[in-house]
């Protein structure tokens, strides 16, 4: 009987590992080493301040007009994989945390956040994440070991 429970978790926990590595996953995922200095400028020029609040970055908020306040960094997110941090950014809609399944914030699953996929650099997407990555405290720096 016991040997039956030890089976069973093995092959749960390979299910568990199959789905993380799958042809589909986002395993493998790495963008080159980013600008941080640079990333903060892209966030400021694409306007991501008229949305966001970085924790300890007030000033970049400085002069702005806010149509909404969603967080980012610390320790408040709901983020706590590279690859989610990239994702949150290029497909902001594939996952909605709670908090912002509110009207103001998303509409039947899309995210107020709108697409930059057309107008942004991969350069610029590279830099930005590594400005992001830096405000996110505990933030895994490497998520992903081939
Ligand atoms: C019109 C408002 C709006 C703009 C502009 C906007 N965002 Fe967002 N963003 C949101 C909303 C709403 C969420 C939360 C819902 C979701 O997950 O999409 C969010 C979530 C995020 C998150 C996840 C935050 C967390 O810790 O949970 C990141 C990172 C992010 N945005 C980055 C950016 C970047 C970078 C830009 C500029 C290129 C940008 N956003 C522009 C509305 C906006």
């Amino acid at each position: 009987m016991r040997m039956r429970k030890v089976l069973l978790s093995f092959v749960l926990l390979a299910a568990a590992a199959a789905c993380d590595t799958g042809p589909k996953s986002g395993y493998g995922l790495r963008l080159p080493e980013g600008e941080p200095d640079r990333g903060r400028q892209v966030f400021i020029d694409k306007h991501c301040t008229s949305c966001h609040e970085v924790i300890g970055q007030e000033p970049l908020r400085e002069g702005v007009d806010p149509e909404m306040t969603v967080y980012i960094g610390g320790l408040t997110t709901k983020i706590d994989t590279y690859g989610q941090l990239v994702t949150s950014v290029v497909n902001p809609s594939h996952k909605i945390a709670k908090t912002y399944r509110r009207d103001e914030f998303s509409s039947n699953g899309e995210s107020a956040m709108r697409s930059y996929n057309d107008e942004m650099t991969v350069t610029e997407l590279i830099d930005l994440v590594a400005f992001l990555q830096e405000q996110y405290e505990e933030f895994p720096d490497d998520s992903y070991y081939y």
